[in-house]
């Protein structure tokens, strides 16, 4: 090619650049920072050395950007995280922090964080011996935080991550699944706490954690509760319950701190200048696809697609030699713990334009177009 012609496509790729708006990589679309568990785990505990991982077969079998393959999603498709980075436009999928290849202009488009067994506080998740607590999390935000820096120059890099940036945070679950819950006294924290004095030392935790990422220029945020973890298959196997009944102390714990969430994510809004909290109410919103699961179509709201022990499949995790579903659309749940991508598209869609009662005070996409 003539240098001609090479300074005219020089020229173009400019313009086009101009025409949508974009300032070099997913900046006009924005991005999303996800923070979190296994829920939205993208990959990051395939680089720890620990006993929570998603990466063999068959997870990730409807992964279409994978071919099928697992990536350490816990999951049989898309993540929550992905379908809502698809659907407000971003031109790639959050990548994981701890992959090597997650460099240069790809951070632009969001990166992700969340880690299978993490929670907000440090000791959540030891029986796995290792994972990603939020403030590890949070620690390698500030990382990528200077490499936008640097990418992009300061103001843009803080217009960017201000306005252009979602940051979403899916966490509290193994505080009490594996930590308070734990039967193990010596591991969990219910030998020394009571209830309400635990849900308390979270919500203080994660509201230094939230504030940390203000503090780093976060401004759009949401914010999902704990979901209804005393209806997961793992938990109605063990206590052998019959189909559509749940355990009650997990799920009253959630309750419990899904309420003090709430006034948590209402008090930050009015306490942090410019900062908007969405709070997404997971716990109803699940609650309501496993109560009314023939609406959505489903057949099953009790019994994982991949699993094995028990009536609900609910003890082994999902690996080659699980019991797997010729129905994966048909299953809310696609292993003992974490909904499958059938469940997870439904649940997205709410997030995104859903009714006040499941995400408040706006919907992600209102939250995407908020001109701060
Ligand atoms: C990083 O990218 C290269 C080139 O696309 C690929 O061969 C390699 O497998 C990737 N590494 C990881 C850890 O995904
Ligand atoms: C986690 O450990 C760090 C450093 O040891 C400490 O600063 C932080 O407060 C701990 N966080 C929680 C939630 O316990
Ligand atoms: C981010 O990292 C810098 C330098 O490493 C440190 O000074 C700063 O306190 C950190 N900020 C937060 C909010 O953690």
């Amino acid at each position: 090619m003539d240098s001609k012609a090479s300074a005219l496509l020089v020229l173009i790729a400019f313009m086009l650049a101009v025409a949508d708006g974009s300032d070099g990589g997913g900046g006009a679309l924005g991005a999303s920072y996800i923070f979190g568990d296994s829920l939205v785990d993208a990959g990051n505990n395939n680089f720890l050395p620990t006993l929570s991982k998603a990466d063999i077969k068959p997870n990730g079998i409807d992964f279409k950007a994978s071919g099928g393959k697992p990536t350490g999603r816990y999951t049989n498709g898309r993540t929550i995280g992905d379908i809502v980075g698809e659907e407000l436009g971003q031109g790639h999928y959050a990548m994981p922090f701890l992959d090597p290849n997650t460099t240069g202009e790809v951070i632009l488009y969001g990166v992700n964080y969340a880690s299978g067994g993490g929670g907000i506080m440090n000791a959540t998740g030891r029986i796995f011996v290792n994972r990603l607590s939020m403030d590890i999390q949070i620690d390698y935000f500030n990382i990528t935080r200077q490499q936008i820096d640097k990418l992009l120059g300061a103001s843009k890099a803080r217009e960017h991550i201000m306005k252009k940036s979602i940051f979403s945070i899916t966490i509290g679950s193994n505080d009490f699944l594996n930590n308070y819950l734990l039967p193990v006294l010596s591991m969990g924290a219910r030998v020394s706490q009571s209830p309400d004095a635990f849900v308390d030392d979270l919500i203080s935790h994660l509201r230094s954690q939230l504030t940390r990422l203000y503090q780093l220029d976060a401004r759009k945020f949401i914010i999902g509760n704990v979901g209804p973890i005393g209806c997961i298959p793992y938990q109605r196997t063990i206590n052998q319950l019959n189909e559509n009944e749940c355990v009650a102390l997990p799920n009253e714990l959630a309750l419990r701190y899904n309420s003090k969430l709430k006034n948590l994510v209402a008090q930050l809004n009015d306490n942090l200048p410019g900062a908007n909290f969405v709070h997404a109410n997971v716990y109803d919103l699940v609650m309501e696809l496993i109560t009314n699961y023939d609406k959505y179509g489903f057949t099953t709201a009790s019994k994982a697609c991949c699993g094995n022990g028990g009536q609900y499949a609910g003890i082994i995790p999902c690996g080659p030699t699980s019991s797997l579903c010729n129905d994966r659309e048909k299953h809310v749940f696609w292993d003992p713990y974490h909904p499958s991508e059938a469940a997870n598209v439904l649940i997205a869609k709410q997030l995104l334009q859903g009714d006040p009662k499941y995400v408040s005070p706006m919907t992600l996409r209102e939250l995407r177009d908020l001109n701060l």
